[in-house]
């Protein structure tokens, strides 16, 4: 399993890390467009293999896409993020612009790898590279609900005063503050509904705290996040090279699913060998679908700012 990772900043270093870590891929290349950057990531890395114990084989490159040939998943990180106050779609103008190219440099070399899309505004990017590649849809996820899941356990746990071990929960629609939908109403503390044990106003802080989890971590950090977002993709690439069949909230783009079509947005999938299997259909309150159709609504609105 070859795995590349565009762009060696704060997520693609992390993403690189962690794929190491987990040791199921035999080869991660990380390329950045600044000289030595990539290289310099990918020595460090590798120094820390007999510490970590991994064999995964970790090499940079400036900008070299030959290096990336073949690869069974490539990840796009590359972009700016944001800045304390910014939101996501702030970013569109220039990172349109790096994703498309990236995409297209990518499947020159690789022309069947799957595509991992992380660069914000993360569900509108997601839709550009199904736009401009014109792959098929399976081999093309947008990270997103991953981490919003990831950080949503977080605040249940806190406020549960339990292990995170204990608490289940899912975050679908738009990876953005408004637009996220954590899912109180199924999550559980070992298969028993969150709601026995908090109140319907202490889940709504729940839900609020995750919401803004990453304008949160943004103010505290001058940046935004890295490790939980790194996590969050190896484990979607992990479950894409042992074919896990697991399933992940992540950008998918649907064509009826969920009485929305055209747009890439946060629903429950099966992610295996195939990248995306199965698009999972969830019956949704009232309420929750139309969450679903405003947190759609505002993808699209940032769509249209794509010049396609
Ligand atoms: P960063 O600034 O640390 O790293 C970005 C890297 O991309 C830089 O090293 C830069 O040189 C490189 N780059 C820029 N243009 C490139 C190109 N054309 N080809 C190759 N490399 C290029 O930023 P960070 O924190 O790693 O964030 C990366 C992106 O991921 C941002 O857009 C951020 O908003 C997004 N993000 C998305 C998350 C999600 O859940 N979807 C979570 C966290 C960040
Ligand atoms: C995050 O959620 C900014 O998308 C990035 O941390």
């Amino acid at each position: 399993m070859k795995v590349t990772i565009i762009g060696a900043g704060a997520v693609g270093a992390s993403c690189a890390e962690y794929i190491a870590i987990k040791n199921f891929a035999s080869e991660v290349v990380v390329l950045d467009i600044k000289e030595g950057y990539a290289e310099g990531k990918a020595m460090d890395l590798m120094q820390t293999a007999s510490l970590n114990g991994f064999d995964t084989k970790i090499t940079g490159s400036t900008s070299d896409y030959s290096k990336t040939a073949n690869s069974d998943v490539c990840v796009i990180t590359s972009g700016i993020p944001r800045k304390p106050g910014m939101t996501r779609e702030e970013l569109i103008g220039i990172n349109a612009g790096i994703v498309k190219t990236v995409s297209s440099s990518l499947l020159e070399h690789s022309p069947n790898t799957i595509i991992i899309v992380v660069s914000n505004p993360m569900d509108t990017m997601t839709y550009l590279v199904h736009k401009t590649t014109g792959i098929a849809k399976n081999r093309i996820i947008g990270m997103g609900g991953a981490l919003d899941s990831a950080r949503f356990k977080y605040r249940l746990a806190e406020a549960l005063e339990a292990p995170i071990s204990d608490v289940d929960g899912m975050v679908i629609g738009g990876h953005s503050d408004k637009g996220m939908i954590p899912l109180t109403r199924m999550a559980t503390r070992n298969s028993v509904p969150v709601t026995e044990f908090l109140s319907k106003e202490r889940l709504e802080k729940v839900a609020t705290d995750t919401k803004v989890g990453g304008a949160t971590l943004t103010g505290l950090l001058g940046t935004s996040a890295w490790y939980a977002p790194g996590a969050a993709v190896s484990s979607m690439v992990r479950a894409i090279a042992c074919d896990l069949k697991k399933m992940f909230p992540c950008s998918a783009l649907l064509e009826g699913e969920y009485g929305l079509n055209d747009i890439s947005i946060g629903v429950p999938v099966i992610l295996g060998k195939n990248g995306i299997e199965k698009i999972v259909k969830i019956d949704l309150t009232d309420a929750e679908k139309s969450k679903m159709q405003e947190s759609a609504a505002a993808v699209k609105k940032t769509n249209e700012l794509l010049e396609l």
